[in-house]
């Protein structure tokens, strides 16, 4: 015979054993599934006496609302406990220090580089780029460095063949660009140039920019405008430019350019040698013979041109003694240029 209390003390016993979900999940299909003895319960009416089904009926209704409630509650503890659980696991100590990810920064090099490009690129030159590899004809010859010509020597040559060589400076690139373009010209020739030369303000390898303006009555004047204007930008609001008279080939006239010290403010110090001026690159109005040499009419036009060592500003701006630093890829010393 169906005994009730056996049927609720094996509830509560079961019930008592489940600890979580999948056990809960278990425990239902036992007692509540349509096979389950909850549900069994109600078909056990047809054996029952007409007059006690409603009695009956009352009866299993009661039993199911005693185990839903049970399984209820046991239901919500066990959600609960696996909520606890979850939070647990996922909880964050936000007391933690954070791991830094080393991160890199750009070279001082290409970060002066970008600065001075910038700065041109802001007065309307456009960039190109030339070969390092050169033949004697760009690096030399049409920039009025003829052959057996003394100024050969002021640059220290690295022959690959009796033509070819490692590019002495970015002036070929003028040469490059007044072939292709007619003027007006403003550009900007950025690139690494090879001289045999290593010291502590020398190295075999360095970076230079150049600049060249070709159009209708450009002057020496210009030239210093404009230079004015990048000294400004890159040093100091209060910097100036001062020329003197320099030769190269490929210039006439040619001239040195100083920026007066941005340490001192032109008193003089350790920086400007007590001068009060700091050499920063070389220019000039570009020689006739050179826009000869690239069938530009120099009765139409004129042009200047200025060449700008890269290591020579980061080295000044940053206060940088060696040339050896800006290759030799140290990480304590780059980590200095992190913003
Ligand atoms: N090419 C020269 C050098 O490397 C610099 C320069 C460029 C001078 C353009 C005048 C005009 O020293």
């Amino acid at each position: 015979m169906f005994n009730a209390d056996d049927l609720k003390n094996g509830f509560v016993d079961d019930l008592k054993n489940v600890k979580n979900e999948v056990q809960l999940s278990e425990f239902w299909k036992k007692f509540f599934s349509k096979q389950g003895s909850i549900q069994g319960l109600m078909s056990g009416i047809k054996n029952v006496a007409k007059e006690e089904k409603k009695a009956y009926g009352q009866f299993v209704n009661d039993v199911k609302t005693w185990a839903q409630e049970l399984y209820d509650n046991k239901k919500a503890e066990i959600e609960k406990a696996a909520l606890q659980a979850r939070y647990k696991k996922e909880e964050v100590d936000v007391t933690v220090p954070p791991v830094h990810e080393p991160v890199g920064c750009l070279h001082p090099l290409t970060t002066v580089k970008y600065e001075m490009i910038n700065v041109f690129a802001g007065m309307g030159f456009e960039i190109f780029e030339g070969p390092e590899i050169e033949d004697d004809d760009h690096n030399f010859t049409r920039l009025n460095v003829l052959k057996d010509h003394p100024s050969r020597d002021m640059q220290d040559t690295f022959w690959l063949t009796d033509d070819l060589l490692l590019r002495t400076h970015t002036s070929p690139g003028q040469i490059r660009v007044m072939d292709k373009e007619k003027p007006p010209i403003k550009v900007l020739v950025p690139g690494k140039v090879f001289r045999s030369d290593s010291d502590a303000t020398h190295s075999p390898m360095f970076s230079q920019l150049e600049g060249l303006v070709v159009d209708k009555h450009i002057t020496l004047c210009d030239l210093q405008g404009m230079l004015d204007e990048f000294v400004k930008n890159m040093f100091s609001d209060t910097a100036k430019t001062r020329l003197r008279p320099s030769y190269f080939p490929f210039t006439e006239p040619s001239v040195e350019v100083d920026v007066s010290c941005f340490r001192c403010g032109g008193k003089g110090c350790s920086l400007c040698k007590g001068t009060g001026w700091i050499e920063v690159l070389g220019g000039g109005v570009v020689n006739k013979k050179v826009l000869e040499n690239c069938g530009i009419d120099p009765e139409k036009y004129s042009g200047l041109a200025f060449g700008i060592g890269i290591e020579r500003i980061t080295m000044l701006k940053y206060g940088i003694n060696h040339m050896g630093k800006m290759f030799e890829n140290d990480i304590e010393f780059l980590k200095q240029f992190k913003a």
